[in-house]
């Protein structure tokens, strides 16, 4: 028999310790370690000799094809690099309640119609529960094999009996790989240990019949509710199911992908009938103006031509700067780097001679996005500029571009792609870095060299300035002259 020893783990990152302590030193959480019984060691005196003697090949070796099987949600498919590969093992991550499951029934109804066999095993609801929202959303007439349990022995065993007999594509899912339990290892579900036990029988038994499977794991952005974490090391492709709470737009993101592009994402819209993909969702990301021009301009917004993954996306960044009581103003950042906002504020004020020191500034990505490329740098600015000046930035424009320290406008990638969507938005213009050599029809290059050449487009933005330094405390001394 071997020993069982107790050992501390960190529920978020997995590293353990022999001691308690409020710390994890490997990832920096606290308090997230507990004690759980280890699982036993591999057992030593494993010797040369007793292994099969494995068939090296040269780096021309092919895959048997590989047939990819759509889900029939294009949005998905995209994210998951044009289909579900056979064998391959898939992470959901994301808020509780944010959709998972109904993501992962809608998918698992398309795929069943398409006559792969689909299996369903939720730990969390009951049978009937699901049959309800799948009549809910027009889906109960879909071919899914559904089941509730929570003992990994039985889904095993269930999933083994009700797989095609001779082999072929097939999917399951398991929702949630936090409510499954091995019963061979002592802790709850949940923990680290079980997570982990139960996440390698899954994913072994994806390798060894050729199905696909979903795992679903509940991750709060905080990392709160922790396992997943440890689980995104072992599985081919991790996907989070993101949003903003109150907002309608939930978006696919692909973190890891060993058949496919990372940083993929897919844009679906929370409705009564369930998720609904959008497939321009550009429009949608718009704020108030569903094409330019036709929302009377504003001040304080700026819209910005950017890229998720391969694909164009135009975002409007809004802005609102206003008089501070206070003796540290406010910087509140939705959707944006708060770091990167207080680069941005640094250079227009050391590179430009604008002072915001005296006024909260507030930054927001509308539609609940979270924008993370650098190219987001001018809109900032331009978002910033304008409500400094409260003059609405030029018409039917677009921004993109990165913004030095030194307070050079940086080129970015994909220049021409950014442009192609703004032309079939309707935009006439883009302010962009100098020298990309990107040519639309449609659309007016502006070409920065120096974030300077910027504030010239807004041209009340340093009395304005001037004007709040007068007003503010006498330590903002008198910037604005250059
Ligand atoms: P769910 O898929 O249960 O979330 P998760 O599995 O990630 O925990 O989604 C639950 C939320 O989705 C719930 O708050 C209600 C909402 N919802 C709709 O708005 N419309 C629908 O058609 C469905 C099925 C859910
Ligand atoms: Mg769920």
């Amino acid at each position: 028999m071997a020993k069982h020893s107790e050992s501390f783990v960190c529920q978020d990152c997995g590293a353990v310790y022999r001691k308690w302590q409020g710390r994890c030193d490997a990832c920096g959480s606290w308090n997230h370690i507990q004690e759980e019984t280890a699982a036993p060691a591999v057992p030593k005196g494993l010797s040369a000799g007793k292994g099969k003697a494995l068939n090296f090949t040269g780096l021309n070796a092919r895959p048997e094809s590989v047939a990819r099987a759509q889900t029939g949600m294009s949005e998905f498919d995209r994210v998951l690099g044009g289909g579900l590969v056979p064998g391959s093992a898939i992470l959901i991550g994301g808020d509780p309640g944010i959709g998972k499951s109904t993501l992962l029934l809608q998918a698992s109804a398309q795929i069943a119609r398409r006559g792969i066999p689909t299996l369903y095993v939720s730990g969390e609801e009951a049978v009937g529960q699901i049959g309800m929202r799948a009549q809910r959303l027009g889906l109960a007439d879909a071919p899914v094999q559904l089941a509730s349990a929570n003992s990994l022995r039985d889904i095993l065993a269930g999933i083994e009996a009700n797989l095609p007999k001779q082999g072929g594509p097939a999917v399951i899912v398991i929702d949630s790989i936090q409510t499954i339990f091995a019963d061979n290892i002592e802790s709850a579900p949940g923990t680290v240990n079980q997570v982990r036990a139960c996440s390698q029988e899954l994913i072994r038994l994806a390798k060894r019949s050729q199905a696909s499977v979903f795992l679903v794991g509940h991750v709060t952005k905080d990392g709160q509710i922790a396992g997943p974490r440890v689980v995104e090391h072992m599985v081919d492709t991790v996907l989070y199911f993101e949003g903003e709470r109150g907002h309608q737009f939930r978006i696919l993101r692909a973190v890891k992908n060993r058949f496919g592009a990372t940083d993929e994402i897919g844009v679906f819209s929370m409705t009564d009938g369930g998720l609904s993909e959008v497939s321009n969702p550009s429009a949608l990301f718009l704020g108030g103006a569903e094409e330019a021009g036709k929302v009377t301009p504003m001040s304080g917004a700026a819209v910005l031509a950017g890229m998720e993954g391969t694909r164009p996306l135009l975002v409007e960044i809004q802005a609102l700067v206003s008089p501070s009581p206070l003796a540290t103003p406010r910087r509140t950042v939705v959707g944006w780097d708060s770091g990167r906002l207080a680069m941005v504020l640094a250079v227009l004020d050391t590179r430009c001679g604008l002072r915001f020191a005296g006024c909260d500034v507030y930054l927001n990505v509308a539609g609940g996005l979270r924008v993370v490329e650098p190219a987001a740098d001018l809109a900032v600015a331009a978002a910033l500029l304008s409500a400094l000046a409260d003059s609405p930035a030029p018409e039917r424009t677009v921004f993109f571009g990165e913004i030095s320290l030194a307070g050079e406008v940086r080129p970015v990638s994909q220049a021409e792609s950014r442009l192609k969507e703004a032309a079939k938005l309707g935009f006439q213009q883009a302010v962009m870095p100098n020298g990309l050599k990107s040519k639309v029809k449609g659309i007016k290059a502006i070409e920065l060299i120096r974030l300077h050449e910027l504030v010239e487009l807004f041209p009340q933005a340093r009395q304005a300035s001037r004007r709040a330094g007068r007003q503010g405390s006498g330590s903002q001394g008198d910037w604005g002259e250059e």
